[in-house]
């Protein structure tokens, strides 16, 4: 390593550490693909840990915009409760997942509103703020602007209906708002007009030359430069941070009705939430923020908000005389099973849904096991994710430590060997620390899995060459057996040790066990001897194919959950008609009257009625997601119409051998098709 890098390196060790994952927005659930960049950032922030820097690792719930007004509305509550109630879910699942924010913060607050209006008053007073009347759609009913996911209408280009009011699905083709040909709110379904405001806009170009230099500085992966230098290329245009009220937001200073777009106040959410730690612990949070502080920034960001963190975070920053980010670390989304994620399939998988199923420890390996520092996706085979949890945690890493600690524990007093068998082997091992730490470091956890991995099997190729099972029955080898078990041991340590960032709960029980902590990372340079242990229980247990299938159905069930939420307008402005199916699809559905001859709740499942159908003479069981609406006992004896002929399908609760129709937006109000009388059990529906 040349010498100045050499410096360079120390000292940025030492470095202050401050971490950030994007803020999830609040206005949904924290599905597998935010747990990738969770995972991805804790696994970081936990190595950084280990290594002695000293780490803020710090995210927040990004609680603002249109969106989030409308829903608590919809919820009848207040933004401020709908967002803490979010808040409170988002947090419970991250710590579900052992993410370890040293703070969980919102963007709904006091010091994140003093951080905004500082950022503010300087980008104004350094000339980087210009103001202009654009011209855009209002709601006359809602009485309030649209943005372009609040229009629908046809495309100006090829005239397709039901389009957003920035791009077609149909044509792909791209335009602003008030072109679209008879355009209607989603929110209320009037016809919006056109309107002026006087808008507030940050000066990019203003930053050109100051973003060129940050891209060269080296912190970007090389995707992300290209990125940049094509959009230098296509010129930086003016970032709109204003939007009229009604809005749920910070109020821009020295006006009347005027809010900071939330893309605005999110990322300097990052600084809020530091903010609040700081006055915690009574710190200066310039320390942390100045231009020359001592500190190293890090922003882990999915691929999609690439453009908001390294154009206009970074120029609000230094526009505002602040540090900018030293890097921001992007990766790819996720695919499960080569797709991407769908709720049809049940493979939109809230992250709470996982909980339910698996430890967080499994998620969190797989996911290691395939990170890169690139910005390719990454996919959640669920097969191969069920083969590796097994065969790398339980048929290795586990193997290792249960197969010397029964020795250890009922021949020698459950105290490790005063002296190791092979020392050569350890030493081995403790010369690969450093080059998986580097890994770690430079987010190639995918590599540091595969060494760790590596060194597992060494580890039990050694355990069954030395085969202590059969020396342990020789009188005249009990010490061999006690020096080898312990280091076998030994080497669980050291891999265990390597691994305690990604599987949190497992390093935990074998610290248990071990009675040591893990949490330094160059303690493994010496080994426990003549060190007692605890009795040894099995730290991670098989995960079975059969757990994922229940997930998923659960999944499906979730959706099912989404799509029964009501809407406020009627049901064909919020969810319009599907695409045309022909006559023939239509012809092959069976639809038969049903008579209800038994009705039960399903232990287990919130939305769930089991219905026992008579369609004369065949008898049908299905699951019937309409429990919010019946009592099982309303519905015995009852006439319906079902669709006879639909494929069985495996629920989670049993096998659900058709549907019956029924409409309407949810909760009470769902309605089962229920014939007269005179309708017949097994009669056609024509
Ligand atoms: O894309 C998102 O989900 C945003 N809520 C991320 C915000 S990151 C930061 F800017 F706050
Ligand atoms: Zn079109």
């Amino acid at each position: 390593m040349p010498f100045y890098s050499f410096i360079n390196k120390l000292k940025s060790n030492m470095k202050k550490l401050f971490i950030t994952s994007a803020l999830p927005y609040a206005n949904g659930a924290l599905h597998l693909g935010h747990m990738l960049e969770h995972t991805q950032s804790d696994i970081w922030a936990r190595v950084n840990r280990a290594i002695g820097r000293n780490v803020r690792y710090l995210c927040a719930e990004d609680s603002h915009g249109a969106p989030i007004m409308l829903r608590a509305e919809k919820e009848g509550i207040s933004p401020e409760e709908f967002v803490e109630g979010t808040r409170k879910e988002h947090w419970k699942v991250l710590q579900g997942f052992n993410i370890s924010y040293d703070h969980y913060h919102t963007t709904h607050s006091i010091e994140n509103e003093q951080m905004v209006e500082q950022i503010y008053s300087k980008l104004k007073e350094n000339g980087h703020i210009d103001t202009k009347v654009v011209e855009q759609l209002f709601d006359p009913e809602k009485g309030m602007f649209l943005a372009d996911r609040f229009i629908k209408g046809e495309c100006p280009k090829c005239g397709a209906e039901d389009q957003y009011g920035d791009n077609c699905e149909k044509c792909a083709a791209t335009y602003n708002a008030t072109e679209v040909k008879n355009p209607r709110s989603t929110i209320s379904g009037a016809t919006p007009i056109i309107k002026e405001s006087l808008h507030y806009f940050v000066n990019l170009k203003n930053f050109e030359g100051m973003l060129k230099d940050w891209m060269d500085n080296g912190a970007l992966q090389d995707q992300v430069i290209n990125k940049l230098k094509e959009w230098f290329e296509m010129g930086l245009q003016s970032w709109d941070i204003s939007r009229d009220a009604p809005y749920f937001g910070f109020k821009i200073p020295d006006t009347e009705d005027k809010y900071f777009y939330v893309w605005l106040d999110a990322p300097v959410g990052y600084l809020g939430c530091l903010k609040y730690v700081c006055e915690q612990n009574n710190e200066d949070i310039n320390d942390w923020i100045a231009p020359d502080a001592n500190t190293q920034q890090v922003h882990f960001i999915g691929k999609d908000i690439l453009y908001f963190h390294s154009l206009f975070w970074p120029a609000m920053l230094h526009g505002a005389e602040l540090k900018v980010p030293d890097s921001v670390f992007v990766h790819g989304f996720v695919t499960v099973n080569g797709a991407k994620m769908s709720k049809s399939r049940g493979t939109f998988i809230n992250a709470s849904t996982y909980l339910k199923y698996f430890k967080p420890d499994y998620l969190r390996y797989y996911y290691a096991a395939k990170l890169s520092d690139k910005i390719t996706d990454l996919d959640l085979n669920l097969e191969d994710f069920v083969t590796k949890v097994n065969s790398d945690l339980v048929g290795k890493l586990a193997n290792i430590a249960s197969r010397c600690a029964g020795f250890i524990h009922k021949k020698f007093d459950a105290t490790l060997a005063s002296e190791l068998h092979n020392p050569e082997l350890y030493q081995q091992f403790v010369e690969a620390s450093d080059s998986i730490k580097e890994l770690f470091i430079q987010r190639q956890y995918s590599k540091a899995i595969k060494q760790i991995m590596a060194l597992a099997d060494t580890a039990n190729q050694y355990i069954s060459d030395m085969e202590p099972w059969k020396t342990a029955k020789d009188e005249n080898r009990q010490e061999e057996v006690h020096q080898v078990c312990s280091t076998g041991i030994n080497l669980f340590r050291v891999l265990i040790s390597w691994l305690a960032p990604v599987i949190p709960d497992t390093a935990t029980k074998a610290e248990d066990y071990l009675i040591i902590s893990l949490s330094n990372w160059d303690d493994v340079k010496t080994p426990l001897l003549n060190h007692k242990v605890n009795k040894f229980k099995p730290l991670i247990t098989r995960v079975e194919i059969k757990s994922v299938e229940e997930m998923i159905e659960e999944s499906k069930e979730d959706l099912k959950a989404i799509e029964d939420k009501p809407t406020i307008n009627g049901p064909l402005k919020d969810d319009p008609i599907n695409e045309e199916i022909s006559f023939d699809d239509f012809a092959k559905v069976d639809l038969r009257i049903a008579k209800i001859i038994d009705a039960q709740h399903v232990k287990g499942a919130d939305k769930l009625l089991q219905l026992t159908l008579d369609l004369g003479g065949l008898t049908k069981n299905v699951f019937a997601g309409i429990k919010s609406a019946y009592q099982p006992d309303d519905l015995i004896g009852k006439n319906t119409v079902m669709v006879a002929n639909l494929a069985p399908r495996k629920m989670r609760f049993g096998m659900s051998e058709g549907m019956v129709l029924a409409a309407g937006p949810g909760g009470k109000e769902i309605y089962i098709l229920e014939p007269n009388d005179g309708a017949i059990a097994g009669m056609r529906v024509k």
